[in-house]
């Protein structure tokens, strides 16, 4: 990473994270804390704390945290130059010039979009020029207006190897960047020819309005039909939804999300522009927290055909885990809404609209496919289907609503019914319970760690891995006292094991030890499980120091591999060592 530790230092002392945390999250201040409604995962009770004194975040019910950095990033899908300079943005400041590797980074991407953006204006000029003429008949035999071809950037790549890259170089882009835009491809002479032609242009634009990609699409029946820029170092598709720049300040409370960029172009001029889709793959879980980011309620409009169920099915997993209510509509008569509202008109799409049942519903109608329920077969497998819907859903008065509309269906009494649910609701429970019990027993989530996937094999020496890392943390000071007889291949733990090399790092050149610095190398996740153990920590002494330092050395031996010879020659050395000085 090229950025200084005294810069970050200094950004993140800039950056006060409360102040920072509060434009998204209402917070409470609780002692020297502040706490608040996670936004990171869905939760009515707050359990995510902000600390002021110490400068991080932490969720006790996800296990999210981080500094100031790392939230704006998770919060605005960032990745870490870009949070660094919208930190500095934020602050005043300016990226000095010998972080240079950032630097040129930034630059290099901002020469990609604006290298995408003049090729969206040369894509869209050819539209409306003598060899565009097929593909804007295309475009206005699919029902688009002049205005919405316009709000959407749409083009045209010409029936051409080389015209989007003359017109480029000749604007001063080079041939490397060409390559890293992803609008041109190299060919076998070490030449370059364009990606995109004779294809209908939809510009993918992100939140802020850059254009970070393409969608070309066939006129005829060609193959791929959609073919999509790769990704590239602006465009990942992941994190970004189409249309997401124009839904994001819509009004209302709702987004649509559909599958096709033809079916958000139409909704949009429908008015319906809240509209948005995944970029060619299934909805991610960023893309649904990024959803969440803006609005609260998510209407899946994917197409009818057993693709868009199964994938609708998916996307509600995951726009629940980020905290958006969901409703599925479900749309008759049309393959997918752009040709429903052609065939149906607008209005009645604002009907279907509001018709849109919420996804307990949808499952339970979904449980009926392939059954016939005019015969007791299909009406007992309907049931055992409804039983495990019905089962899950923990709201009382929901399950009793629900389980009385699918007794209906099937044709038996609710009664009946109910008693099944109640019973399978029973087991779940119990087994519920058991599996916590489980988890409960390994020392870490016992005491309510966040790191729950984090697995420790050897749980003495992690534990004190754990305390000791902690420590340190609160007590730099300390370092003096172990740094000559603690090594980082002494861990079990590999996480702690690096930060513990950085620590001894950060105290040879007298610096502090901010989580910033801690964690130059962790993964957002390492982060966060570091910050979950800080966040417990009690405190401790020097005693207490030896006593993690001892334990961390003589579990070596059993952590260390027997069979070989090397390790147990190892482990006899430390055994003997120990004996010599009298432990
Ligand atoms: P029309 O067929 O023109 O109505 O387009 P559509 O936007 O409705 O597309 P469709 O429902 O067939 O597919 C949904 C989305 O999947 C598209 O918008 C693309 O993002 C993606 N997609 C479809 N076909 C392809 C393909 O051949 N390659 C890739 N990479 N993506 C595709
Ligand atoms: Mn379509």
């Amino acid at each position: 990473m090229a950025f200084s530790d005294r810069f970050l230092e200094d950004l993140c002392a800039r950056n006060d994270i409360v102040s920072l945390v509060s434009q998204y999250v209402s917070l409470t201040r609780r002692g020297g804390n502040y706490v608040g409604l996670c936004p990171f995962h869905n939760e009515k009770t707050p359990s995510f704390n902000v600390s002021a004194d110490r400068q991080f975040f932490h969720c006790f019910g996800c296990g999210a945290g981080g500094d100031v950095i790392t939230f704006l990033m998770r919060i605005e899908n960032l990745d870490f130059p870009d949070a660094v300079y919208q930190l500095a943005e934020r602050a005043g400041m300016t990226v000095p010039e010998n972080d240079n590797e950032v630097r040129v980074q930034k630059q290099k991407k901002d020469r990609i979009l604006s290298l995408n953006r003049d090729a969206a204006r040369f894509f869209h000029t050819m539209l409306q020029a003598e060899e565009g003429k097929e593909a804007l008949a295309y475009l206005a035999g699919r029902g688009l207006s002049p205005q919405t071809i316009k709000r959407f950037g749409l083009g045209f790549a010409p029936d051409s190897w080389d015209k989007l890259l003359k017109q480029m170089t000749a604007a001063g882009y080079t041939k490397q960047e060409l390559l890293d835009s992803g609008l041109a491809l190299p060919n076998k002479n070490g030449g370059i020819y364009d990606r995109f032609r004779n294809r209908v242009m939809f510009p993918i634009f992100d939140a802020r309005g850059s254009v970070i990609g393409f969608g070309g699409r066939v006129m005829d029946g060609g193959e791929p039909k959609y073919l999509n820029s790769p990704e590239t170092i602006v465009f990942n598709k992941r994190r970004n939804l189409f249309a997401l720049n124009l839904a994001k300040t819509s009004r209302g409370e709702r987004m649509i999300l559909a599958e096709g960029y033809m079916d958000v172009i139409a909704l949009h001029q429908a008015g319906f522009d809240c509209a948005v889709a995944s970029l060619g793959t299934a909805l991610t879980q960023e893309q649904a927290r990024l959803i969440a980011r803006y609005k609260s309620e998510v209407v899946i409009a994917y197409d009818a055909d057993n693709a868009g169920v199964n994938a609708a099915n998916r996307a509600i997993e995951l726009l629940k885990e980020a905290g958006v209510a969901v409703k599925i509509l479900r749309i008759p008569g049309a393959k997918d809404p752009d040709e429903f509202i052609k065939k149906f008109g607008r209005d009645k799409f604002e009907r279907l609209l509001e018709a849109s049942e919420a996804d307990l519903e949808y499952r339970l109608v979904q449980a009926q496919g392939g059954l016939n329920l005019e015969e007791d077969e299909g009406r007992v497998e309907y049931l055992k289907r409804a039983v495990k819907i019905l089962c899950e859903v923990s709201s009382d008065i929901e399950r009793e609503i629900y389980l009385t509309r699918a007794a209906k269906q099937a044709g038996i009494s609710a009664e009946v019914l109910g008693r099944e649910v109640a019973r399978a609701r029973k087991g779940l429970i119990s087994k519920r319970k058991k599996e916590q019990e489980r988890k409960d027993l390994s020392p870490l989530t016992a005491k309510g760690s966040p790191a729950r996937e984090l697995k420790y094999q050897h749980t003495k020496s992690a534990v004190a891995e754990e305390n000791l890392i902690s420590l340190l943390m609160a007590r730099p000071e300390f370092m003096k006292q172990v740094e000559s007889r603690l090594e980082k291949s002494h861990f079990s733990v590999p996480v702690f094991g690096k930060v513990y090399a950085r620590m001894k790092e950060l105290h040879s050149e007298n610096s502090a030890f901010s989580l910033t610095a801690l964690t130059r190398d962790c993964t957002q996740e390492e982060t966060a499980t570091l910050v979950g153990i800080f966040a417990k920590f009690v405190g401790g002494d020097t005693v207490a120091l030896e006593d993690y330092l001892s334990i961390i050395l003589q579990e070596q031996w059993k952590i260390k591999d027997i069979d070989s010879e090397t390790a147990l020659q190892e482990a006899m050395a430390m055994f003997r060592k120990k004996k010599g000085t009298g432990e």
